[in-house]
């Protein structure tokens, strides 16, 4: 590969441009200063160096200058509007870069020890390679089975930081097809530097076929089978006496916790319930679920959630989540009636980082 392309990476993302725009200023800012304050240095200490006592009169050397505020508030001016204009600029690209588009299609990613784990809502499965879409808005939710790892795609300059027991989110839009190098980014233990990938990014219709190929279970499907296996219904149902709330219509809606405080039930919230159920216990409860955190990892814990997000309450059918892939692009069924019994898919099948 050409060197040149490893110091300067293709632009592939929508925002790679205006990414490059910010860097290559703050480099041509801070070349220019460089050069002005070296060379003002320079040329102030030869000029203006210790001679002779007769001869610094004449030149002006050693005579103090009282009145020198125009000269003080352009210094102070003209940096201070400077440093506000990049801190606008930054921000505002911040702000671009951090809040993904309500269209964009979400991809699962669980980072560990030493690999990048992905599921697409349609509950295709990849390790260390992410089909996506040109030209069509995917957002990563990113969590850890172990340790931080950092999601880096220098094509699209995008690094967020993949962390244990929390969501972290990055989005972008491709605008060519192409392999793009996938790094992990953050010193995770003694194969960090083989934590590698690709991002293959693809023609829609490519990338329609490719998701068609190899049917599976939904994320939401394959939740709903281990909804079953695990028993949950057993206590969140909507009998009189049910041990755990119902779980119907639960997603983003705002409850009541034992104590008073009261919380939206987000990914987040349903996520700690599972895992660390005693830390927040909805009102009108007993603390009596157990911890689920021998039986789940991090990709089920994904998959339950997206089973429960599919939980309409019976009264209020319209309150459940609009689903979020874009038109065209094809998620198989949304239904999930029909997915009962058979076995839950079993995600050892695909591990194999431990050694
Ligand atoms: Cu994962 Cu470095």
């Amino acid at each position: 590969m050409n060197p040149l392309r490893k110091l300067f990476p293709e632009q592939a993302s929508t925002i790679a441009g205006d990414v490059d725009l910010l860097f290559y200023a703050l480099c041509a800012m801070s070349i220019v200063m460089t050069l002005l304050l070296g060379g003002l240095i320079f040329t102030f200490a030869v000029r203006y160096r210790r001679r002779k006592p007769e001869y610094s009169p004449m030149r002006g050397v050693g005579v103090n200058h009282e009145d020198m505020k125009r000269i003080e508030y352009v210094w102070i001016g003209v940096p201070l509007i400077v440093f506000l204009g990049i801190f606008y600029w930054g921000a505002k690209l911040f702000a671009a870069m951090n809040v993904a588009p309500a269209d964009a299609t979400p991809v699962y990613v669980v980072g560990k020890q030493w690999m990048w784990k992905l599921q697409h809502v349609s509950g295709h499965r990849e390790i260390n390679e992410l089909h996506v879409p040109v030209g069509r808005p995917t957002k990563l939710v990113m969590t850890s089975e172990d340790v931080i790892h950092s999601f880096y795609v220098p094509a699209f300059r995008l690094k967020t930081d993949v962390l244990p027991g929390r969501y972290t989110t990055m989005w972008f839009t491709p605008t060519k097809t192409g392999e793009y190098p996938l790094y992990c980014a953050e010193y995770c233990g003694t194969k960090h530097s083989q934590m590698l990938g690709k991002v293959i990014v693809m023609e829609l219709k490519d990338f329609q076929s490719w998701l068609s190929q190899g049917a599976t279970d939904s994320l939401a499907e394959a939740g709903e089978k281990l909804f079953n296996e695990l028993g949950c219904q057993t206590c969140h149902n909507d009998k009189p006496k049910a041990r755990g709330p119902d779980l119907r219509g639960i997603y983003n809606n705002t409850i009541t916790l034992r104590g008073g405080a009261s919380i939206v039930a987000n990914e987040y919230y349903l996520r700690e319930s599972i895992l660390e159920p005693q830390r927040r216990i909805v009102a009108g409860y007993q603390p009596v679920m157990p911890t689920y955190v021998a039986q789940l990892n991090q990709e089920k814990v994904i998959q339950l959630i997206a089973y429960i997000k599919t939980l309409e309450h019976p009264a209020n059918p319209a309150a459940a989540p609009p689903t979020t892939a874009p038109a065209g692009v094809p998620t198989t069924s949304a239904s999930h009636s029909a997915a009962t019994g058979g076995a839950p898919p079993n995600l050892e099948d695909v591990e194999d980082g431990d050694e």
